[in-house]
């Protein structure tokens, strides 16, 4: 079986490195007669600066991608437009069984679109997430996935719900777990290992990119004045993401915050205020978010992270695509209203590190291989 795998954008890198090691472990360990699945990974160039891309595939010891698409940034359509093209060609000349996608970023779709309409099967891993709010581009992109995949593989029962409310017949639908924690917990050692200093002091660790909050300035600002008081009760870290570093610059806010590197936060003691770093590779970033206190995000994979962590996160949303992050973990969706966010900072300090709760079903490392094992009885 040839299958292509596809990965674009940051987040995408971690899902698909645990799929890579399961076929692997499944080749070597294939009993005679057992079908042998041949991989393609495919790399579409949506993130493509170094601090975005290469360093996870050296963090995560991920292979050169076999294809680069090379499409970088554009609008929506642009983007999602120049993937689909460039897509159909490789699918012409590979002629692949099956394609395999992940999350929910316009890569994504563009792939899944391409292929269903060149008859080629699809299986999209980290099925069946609905935030129910389609101002959100990954929304539109998670539902029309979802209607052209024939494998939707789902990290948790409510994706399995929205799946079946939406049509989706049930033989279609796999409860196999989530690969971005298959991920997290093969690292966790090593992020504790590879950074030998461990981070001094309290701090709250914060990342940023959602248009709702970073494309109006008036929002950022507000976030901004949030962040500032939150820092006058424990120093912030606050990993940029290029998207958010471009609307700083463009907006001239956070010009009270400090310019700081790696090197700095994690050798010198924290002062009261909030540091601006690069996008961090994976590990650094693990090991910042192992031991922060509490972490303010609006990004979907730090809710599932901080959740296994035990580490309390405050989603800077009006809403949830992981409702899961709530009911069984550590996540309290509060909005980016800056009084709310800075009373919720608050009552975490107050109340310390949450009870640790049980890992919501299939967290457990082994996602992927439940994935590997549905894939490999496919006939082709
Ligand atoms: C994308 C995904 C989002 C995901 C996020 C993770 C979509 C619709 N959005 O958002 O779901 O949570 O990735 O990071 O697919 N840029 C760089 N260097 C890069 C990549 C981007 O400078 O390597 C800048 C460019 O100015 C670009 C902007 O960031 O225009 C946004 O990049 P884009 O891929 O369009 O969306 P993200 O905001 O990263």
């Amino acid at each position: 079986m040839k299958i292509i795998l596809v990965a674009g954008a940051r987040p995408n890198f971690m899902k698909i490195a645990p799929v890579i090691g399961a076929i692997q472990q499944h080749n070597c360990s294939r009993k005679s007669g057992g079908v042998k699945i041949d991989y393609l990974l495919m790399h579409t160039g949506q993130h493509y600066d170094d601090a975005m891309s290469k360093t996870f595939f050296d963090d995560l010891n991920l292979p050169e991608p076999d294809i680069y698409l090379g499409v970088g940034s554009g609008s929506h359509a642009e983007q999602t437009g120049k993937v689909m093209m460039a897509f159909e060609q490789v699918c012409l000349q590979h002629s692949p069984n099956l394609v395999v996608v992940v999350g929910d970023v316009n890569s994504t779709l563009a792939c899944a679109v391409t292929a269903a309409k060149l008859r080629i099967p699809v299986a999209h891993i980290e099925a069946g997430l609905r935030s129910y709010d389609r101002s959100m581009p990954e929304e539109i992109n998670r539902i029309l996935t979802d209607q052209v995949s024939d494998y939707l593989f789902t990290t948790c029962e409510d994706a399995n719900d929205n799946l079946r409310k939406e049509g989706v017949s049930a033989d279609k639908i796999h409860f196999v777990g989530n690969v971005m924690i298959d991920t997290l917990l093969k690292f966790r050692d090593c992020a504790l290992e590879r950074i030998q200093v461990r981070m001094q002091g309290r701090y709250a660790l914060v990342t940023l990119h959602r248009p709702s909050n970073v494309d109006y300035q008036d929002v950022l600002q507000d976030i901004f004045e949030a962040l500032t008081e939150v820092s006058q009760k424990l120093p912030v870290i606050f990993a940029v993401h290029p998207r958010t570093q471009k609307q700083i610059e463009d907006f001239g806010v956070g010009k009270s915050f400090l310019v700081s590197d790696w090197d700095f936060i994690h050798k010198k003691s924290l002062s009261r205020t909030v540091y601006l770093l690069p996008p961090l590779p994976y590990l650094e970033f693990l090991h910042l978010l192992m031991h922060a206190e509490c972490v303010l995000t609006d990004s979907g994979g730090i809710q599932e992270e901080t959740t296994i962590l035990n580490v309390p996160c405050l989603t800077l949303r009006e809403n949830t695509e992981r409702p899961i992050t709530v009911t069984e973990g550590t996540n309290f969706v509060v909005g980016n209203n800056p009084e709310k966010i800075v009373a919720s900072v608050e009552r975490i300090l107050e109340s310390g590190i949450p009870p640790k709760k049980p890992a919501p079903r299939f967290w457990d490392g082994e996602a992927a291989e439940r994935i590997i094992e549905v894939l490999s009885r496919i006939s082709v």
